[in-house]
């Protein structure tokens, strides 16, 4: 019909096509994997350990079973190994060489996940341990150094703590090594001690030089990366700074909001903090339609009509966009920009368009693009940001008034649904609250005037005059 748009049809996946072809490439990378594995004539042992590997990672883990990327690279990863310990064999050089702790010091900090850590380690330790001549002890000696390395990196914040990390696997090694040899009684080989020595120093340089390697070939972001995105000095945060300096304080104190609340619930502190940073650089082009840009009792909407000003609004998300595009921000970091309002309505400015009494107005124009955070950070982020500026607005901000505005504002986001697709529960949420509640009350919250104490002459007792105390 004339004057009627048709709506597209959009493709949905067929759940059951989705499910073999699932099936079909976890089933080909498991068989090449073995096909290598045989023909590089490796213990079939080896082989039902990969097996199992592949059980626990594709299907035992269920909700949190590996993406076919990851499940790829660690395979690869696995596989590397191989040459690694026929080149160690054909020189003549100690075992204790094969830097095994770098395999689980690179997984510990791409996925920070212990217990990924904990199989990957073993199934290469055990590999490795085979292709030695299947020795229990230096499997022990490895996989045990290798956790130890793993533990250390766990939170890393500066490329000196691998480094550490590096010499805790070399500590360990030897001292395993010693153990064993006084265990059973045989005398200690010194190329065996030099290479425990070595081994941490080499695992640290893999992964310490490896990092962008890793991140692209994981597909992840490490807290290394993480940290230098958070540095000030980065163009696109001196940008904000120079040209939105209203955004960039915001910024700070959603990056303060949501590192604190991401520790309480154990998501990636790190990740929401460096996430929030970055998360409205899309309102550099336009700063001045942004309220914490502008100068007190001036706003410059008021002479633009409501879509106008809805449009300047939506668009600070794709604008955003395209800026982390073009100063080539991780993936991670843009899905802050994209995930920080979810589809939430711009409701100031669709009552005004309502009230105005123009007709096709409809809501979801009014609504941004979305999507909705996929992540508990990025959720977070979108709760930090919305709580931020209703506290902000607040003309007294009393503890109890910042308590119920902060409850106010995350169950209003549970009832539009903003939350529908990230794994957050409703006692993360209360969590949550309650670290919100409890910064932006010693944020915002104007100090009580004390009584100043006085003489018995209605002087200070102290400076023997009136005036303020200096200790509030
Ligand atoms: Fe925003
Ligand atoms: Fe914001």
């Amino acid at each position: 019909m004339p004057g009627i748009k048709r709506k597209k049809a959009v493709k949905t996946p067929n759940p059951t096509w989705s499910k073999i072809s699932y099936v079909i490439e976890v089933v080909t990378v498991f068989s090449l994997v073995e096909a290598v594995l045989f023909f590089a004539q490796v213990s079939p042992l080896v082989s039902i350990f990969y097996f199992l590997t592949v059980i626990y990672l594709k299907v035992l883990r269920g909700k949190r079973r590996l993406d076919m990327r990851s499940f790829v690279s660690l395979s690869l990863l696995f596989l590397i190994y191989i040459p690694i310990c026929r080149f160690i064999i054909s020189s003549g050089w100690s075992p204790y060489y094969v830097p095994v702790p770098a395999a689980a010091m690179v997984v510990m900090l791409n996925y920070r996940d212990l217990e990924l850590v904990f199989v990957f380690a073993m199934l290469v330790s055990f590999l490795t341990a085979e292709m030695f001549g299947g020795n229990l002890y230096y499997f022990w000696i490895v996989f045990l150094s290798s956790i130890v390395g793993a533990l250390m990196s766990q939170n890393v914040r500066h490329r000196k703590h691998i480094f550490r990390a590096g010499v805790g696997v070399s500590v360990t090694m030897v001292l395993l090594y010693l153990l064993y040899v006084y265990a059973s009684g045989g005398n200690i080989v010194k190329a065996n001690l030099i290479a425990s020595l070595v081994n941490g120093i080499v695992s640290f340089s893999i992964t310490f030089v490896g990092i962008p390697l890793f991140e692209a070939m994981f597909g992840t972001i490490t807290n290394i990366s993480l940290l230098e995105w958070a540095d000030t000095q980065q163009p696109l945060l001196r940008k904000l700074v120079m040209e939105a300096p209203g955004t960039y304080h915001h910024s700070l104190v959603v990056g303060n909001l949501a590192e604190a609340a991401a520790e309480e619930i154990g998501a990636n502190s790190l990740l929401a903090r460096v996430g929030a940073y970055y998360h409205d650089i899309g309102k550099i082009p336009r700063a001045e339609y942004f309220v914490e840009n502008q100068p007190h009792g001036q706003n410059t909407h008021e002479k633009l009509s409501p879509s106008m000003s809805k449009l300047i609004l939506l668009n600070h998300v794709k604008e955003g966009l395209e800026l982390a595009r073009k100063h080539r921000l991780p993936r991670q970091i843009m899905d802050f920009i994209a995930q920080h309002h979810g589809k939430s309505l711009t409701y100031y400015f669709y009552q005004k368009a309502l009230e105005e009494g123009k007709e096709d107005i409809r809501e979801e124009d009014f609504r941004y693009p979305g999507p909705k955070p996929q992540s508990k950070e990025t959720a977070i982020v979108l709760l930090a940001d919305a709580v931020e500026a209703a506290v902000r607005s607040l003309p007294d901000p009393t503890p109890d008034k910042i308590k119920l505005t902060v409850k106010k504002v995350i169950d209003s986001k549970v009832i539009d649904g903003q939350l529908d697709e990230c794994d957050l529960t409703f006692r993360d949420l209360d969590r949550i609250a309650r670290v919100f509640t409890k910064i932006l009350t010693s944020m915002y919250h104007q100090r009580v005037a004390y009584p100043e104490p006085k003489g018995k002459n209605g002087k200070n007792p102290k400076n023997g005059k009136n005036g303020r105390n200096a200790s509030t």
